[in-house]
Order: C-alpha cells, then structure tokens, then sequence
C-alpha cells in the first residue's frame, strides 16, 4: 500500500494502476460502513484507491470541523488489511490553495432536507468530489446508501457534468442495536446511543407501513413523528417521505420513495434512511 499526499504524486502513481480503477472517497475515522465500500470496491477492480481528506468547505460555520473524530494511523492499518492499493491523503492547503476560487453546484435536489438544514454544504460535498475525480480518475467510484440525499447529488453532477465514471451504492452497515455506522456514533455517550435507536426504529416502522399497503405520505411522517417524540433526548430536524430521485416530498407514496430523517441526539446530529421499493 502506498500513502501520497500531493496530487502530483497521486496523478504519478494513478498512471501505474492497472484498470478498471476503484476509489472510495472518505473522511477518515474508518469504520465497518467505510470497509463495505472498500471491499467491494477490492472486489471489482484490480486496483483501489482511497482518499481520506476532512473537507472544510462541506462544515457550517457552527459545525462540528474542529471536532472531527481523525485516527489517521489506525485508518491506515484498516486499509492495509483491506489491500488497498493507495491512499491519498492531501493536506487542506493542497486541495484548496489560497488562490482557489471554483465551485461546482448542483441545483434543485440540493435545495432540500440536508441542503436546507446545512447550507452549502453540498457545494462543499460536490466542489471536492468533483476535483477527488479530476485527480484519481477512477473507473467506478463507492458510496454508501447512508448518505441518500449526497448519492442522489452526486449521480446527478456525473451525468450533468458527463463524467466519465460509474457511481455504485453501498447498502447502510448497520450496528447490531439498527444504528447506522456513522464517524459521528462517537460523539455518543452511552445513554445517548441507546436513544440514538430511534431513528432506525422510526424507518423501520416506515418500512413496516409500507410492506402493509400504507401509501399516505403524510400519515407515514406523522406516525414516525410521534414515535420519536417518546425519546426524550432526540429533537427532530426533519422527516421526509420523498421521491428517490427528484426528492420532492410526496402525497401518495409511489416506489421508489426514500423515506429520510435527520435527528439531534444532544449535539450530534444523525441522518438515516430506507428506500421504499
Ligand atoms: O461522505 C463523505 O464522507 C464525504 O461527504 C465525502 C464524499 C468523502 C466528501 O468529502
């Protein structure tokens, strides 16, 4: 496995790769959500590259950059394991020199849920995936399901921007209480972790009205509303019961709908979601 931090140097051993390519874009602070990607990413392609860089320009002012969870060490021991062939990881100044000044902005299914709770944060998602993909020049390029709404945004910029790459999705890796795998989990105290199950029960009941004829989008979002308010320390952000593709939130729920919700537990924030097919 070889670790490089420029781009000159990612471009220079990128032309020793046998293809296909495939990459897994990351922040670091692995876990077993980023290690599915990997694999399958090992799976399907003589060479895997992995970035791990924590992108400033995707934090809010208030969020929580500075107190990113970062183990760089031990994420690279994970990807040693996982016989990744190189690790990319730029310093912040490389990715965004002092005279950077372009932005790469994905419209309409930006402007809702995440985008609207988090503003600029998919120009931030977008603007660096877009240059990761200049610079590793993958084949196929890995990310998990976790993160609907990022998927939906990124698909969109490939085919707006005729990328030249496939874009393949991971189901959620989910912890044995249903909580998805998020860097984030770590910001959990015990008893905020046991609360922190609300959000996988409340789209499993979603899931559960569906598979039992439920087709009223509003009543779905109420019914998981009123489950979450018995968790005393989970302040909901939103619910959305929404088109998979353009996001728009339905009336009548008709597949493929993605049923996504984001929830405070304490100060951290979790997002989760099912796809109903
Ligand atoms: O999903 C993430 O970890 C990040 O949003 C990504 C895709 C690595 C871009 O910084």
């Amino acid at each position: 496995m070889k670790v490089v931090e420029t781009i000159g140097a990612m471009k220079r051993v990128r032309l020793e790769l046998t293809e296909p390519v495939g990459f897994v874009p990351t922040m670091g602070y692995l876990h077993e959500g980023h290690l599915a990607l990997v694999r399958q990413a090992r799976a399907e392609n003589p060479s895997v590259v992995v970035s791990i860089f924590i992108n400033p320009t995707q934090f809010g002012p208030k969020e929580d950059f500075d107190k990113y969870p970062r183990d760089p060490e031990h994420d690279l021991a994970l990807l040693e394991k996982e016989k990744t062939d190189i690790v990319f990881m730029p310093s912040e100044v490389k990715i965004y020199p002092p005279q950077f000044s372009s932005w790469v902005e994905v419209r309409k299914v930006t402007e809702r849920l995440e985008g609207a709770s988090r503003p600029g944060h998919f120009r931030g998602v977008t603007t660096v995936v877009a240059k990761l993909f200049n610079i590793v020049q993958p084949t196929k390029a890995y990310f998990g399901q976790k993160d609907a709404q990022q998927l939906v945004v990124i698909k969109k910029m490939v085919a707006d921007l005729n990328m030249n790459l496939e874009i393949v999705t991971i189901p959620t890796v989910r912890e044995p209480n249903g909580m998805a795998m998020s860097s984030r989990n770590a910001y959990l105290n015990p008893e905020q972790r046991q609360a922190a199950t609300v959000l996988y029960k409340a789209i499993s009941l979603a899931q559960r009205l569906w598979l039992r004829g439920g087709r009223d989008a509003e009543h779905m979002r109420q019914e998981m509303i009123t489950l979450m308010k018995k968790e005393p320390l989970a302040s909901i952000d939103y619910v959305s019961v929404a088109d998979a593709k353009t996001l728009d939130e339905l009336d009548t729920i008709n597949p493929p709908a993605l049923v996504s919700l984001a929830v405070k537990i304490g100060k951290t924030r979790l997002i989760d979601n099912v796809v109903l097919e």
